[in-house]
């Protein structure tokens, strides 16, 4: 059955939880919103927003166009993955009707009546549908976001795919398909970065697993006292994020600061995550990363995340491992998925414990 693989791979469950969209709706402007969702740590006011300190934006016809020539562009794309763990991707070839079509359905099932969205709502012990991820406690914090997740590839449930508007399915199929092969296209140039046999690379990744979130965040009243999306890293190998609509709210945390990144017209958000880490031996970076909310724009966005084969152990792939030696402890790529999915989201906290060394 569809959802075998997802519970095969134990991507776990999440306690219910109110709905936010509806909440935020509900509250009267002068009234507070409910302790669950205020964050002591948080005074979104005070970020760092460093100007002129933008996330590299990588040029991916370049990259193609001078697959035998200098490796400019490669060399740009090696180091944003090194120092940054996130890039803009600019010039990708998924044409921009593909990218509005995707936004706007998105953005027509989040309008519709909530009764109607709760036709795909998830249902126990099940990850996929619309709700939320990573509670597993009453007392834990609670973020300011409403999640429609699903799994793309290889099998899709269609109990949890919305039916409405009609175009949905076949839209987002359409992108994720297209995101696929945007993903394997840029696994083969990473590994050309990294000195590593691009076959080898693709084996472990290529046509693999992929999965959907698009996270809903309504405006609040109080907004530099949530979040959105706590601070966590992506406990896969490659997402790509678009945001669906123009507001912002991701902050990438760099040397110790959060800062705002501001999408570019059409591009992509690509960022590293634990597992590729973990097989490039430290090379690229997982970084930590929140999204804020704000205080009159409700703010969307889907992200689309992509895993090695299932059935495959991470430690870093040969060539990588250097006199320093393996930095990682060896782990399952399903061991790792049942830890990520366990506990709630903590920064970097499940990738810390895969380091041999402090
Ligand atoms: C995520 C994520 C950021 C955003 O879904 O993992 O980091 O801007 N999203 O929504
Ligand atoms: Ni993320």
């Amino acid at each position: 059955m569809a959802s075998d693989l997802s519970s095969h791979l134990e991507l776990g469950s999440s306690l219910t939880v109110p709905n936010v969209q509806e909440l935020a709706a509900s509250i009267p402007p002068n009234e507070n919103i409910p302790e669950r969702y205020i964050r002591q740590e948080v005074n979104v006011g005070l970020v760092d927003s460093i100007d002129g300190d933008e996330i590299p934006v990588i040029d991916l016809t370049k990259l193609v166009d001078e697959e035998n020539i200098d490796g400019e562009e490669l060399s740009r794309l090696g180091l944003a993955c090194k120092e940054w763990g996130f890039f803009q991707l600019i010039n990708h070839g998924i044409t921009k009707q593909v990218i509005e079509k995707t936004k706007n359905d998105i953005m027509e099932f989040f309008k519709l009546p909530h009764k109607e969205k709760e036709a795909i709502k998830q249902l126990p012990g099940h990850i996929e549908g619309y709700g939320q991820m990573f509670v597993h406690s009453e007392e834990q914090k609670l973020d300011w976001a409403d999640m429609l997740t699903l799994v793309t590839l290889p099998h899709k449930d269609m109990r949890f795919w919305p039916k409405n508007p009609a175009s949905f399915r076949d839209t987002l199929e359409t992108y994720t398909l297209k995101i696929r092969e945007l993903v394997d296209c840029l696994y083969r140039l990473m590994a050309k970065d990294l000195g590593v046999d691009p076959q080898v690379m693709l084996d472990v990744f290529s046509g693999q697993m992929q999965s959907i979130r698009i996270n809903y965040y309504p405006p609040c009243t109080q907004a530099n006292k949530v979040l959105g999306l706590s601070p966590h890293s992506d406990g896969i190998a490659l997402t790509v994020l678009l945001q669906a609509n123009d507001v912002n709210g991701l902050q990438i945390k760099k040397n110790g600061k959060w800062f705002l990144v501001k999408p570019k017209p059409g591009a992509f958000i690509i960022n590293i995550g634990d597992m590729l880490e973990i097989l490039t031996n430290g090379k690229y970076k997982s970084i930590e990363h929140r999204a804020i909310i704000n205080m009159e724009e409700e703010r969307l966005s889907i992200a689309t995340f992509h895993l090695p084969r299932t059935d495959a152990v991470l430690c870093p792939f040969p060539d990588l491992v250097n006199v320093d030696g393996e930095l990682y402890k060896t782990i399952s790529v399903k061991e790792y998925t049942r830890e990520y999915f366990s506990g709630k989201l903590n920064g970097k906290n499940a990738l810390e414990r895969m380091k041999l060394r402090k």
